[in-house]
């Protein structure tokens, strides 16, 4: 019979959703919040206690930075025949109607395979999801083709990669099932 603290967990794993900035109502998440979460998120595991994720934070005025930095960096990398005005625009929209936008960071002490520290950060990110989720708060993994310029702008030593952005926000979608392929499909037993 499974404990009402393996339903909790249960529960939330499985109705943690992408959310996306569409859907965001444009309330404030408090700093004292996302600091909550984000030490969520520094509970991950670690091989050697490396500790590898690192998360810079952009609310408020930081979001407009980002904006323009994000769409910049969207027009110089992508060719006039590919560019459109609509993606251009959107880059920026989804920043300024999220409640936070967090670079996600990894980085690579060398103690360990860099897989490892990527995964680690991965699990830390899964962290703060979940917690978000059981606050409330709406999110999803974005990984544009421009996060490999961003390190400049981001102030990322030589060790550092950005891994991509979480957006995050208060928000008014509807619970919807996860879309996934049976697990049987994904399970082998060997008994
Ligand atoms: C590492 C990683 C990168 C992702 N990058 C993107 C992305 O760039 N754009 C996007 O729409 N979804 C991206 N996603 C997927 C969504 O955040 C989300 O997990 C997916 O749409 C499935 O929805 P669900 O989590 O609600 O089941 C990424 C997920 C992961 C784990």
């Amino acid at each position: 019979m499974p404990s009402t603290r393996f339903k909790t967990i249960q529960h939330i794993i499985n109705h943690r959703r992408a959310i996306f900035p569409p859907s965001y109502t444009g309330q404030t998440i408090p700093k004292e919040l996302l600091t909550e979460l984000l030490d969520c998120a520094n509970a991950a595991p670690t091989h050697k206690l490396t500790q590898p994720w690192r998360f810079v934070v952009f609310r408020e005025r930081g979001l407009l930075r980002l904006a323009d930095q994000l769409a910049s960096l969207y027009k110089t990398h992508t060719s006039p025949e590919q560019f459109l005005h609509k993606k251009f625009e959107s880059t920026r929209d989804k920043v300024l109607r999220s409640g936070a936008v967090i670079a996600i960071v990894a980085s690579y002490s060398g103690a360990v395979p860099q897989w490892e520290e990527i995964a680690a950060t991965a699990c830390a990110v899964q962290n703060l999801w979940l917690a978000a989720s059981a606050a409330d708060i709406g999110g999803y993994w974005s990984s544009p083709g421009t996060i490999e310029h961003i390190g400049d702008f981001l102030g990322l030593a030589e060790n550092e990669e950005c891994l991509g952005f979480f957006y995050m926000g208060y928000h008014d979608d509807l619970p919807r099932p996860a879309n996934r392929r049976p697990l049987v499909e994904k399970i082998r037993w060997e008994e």
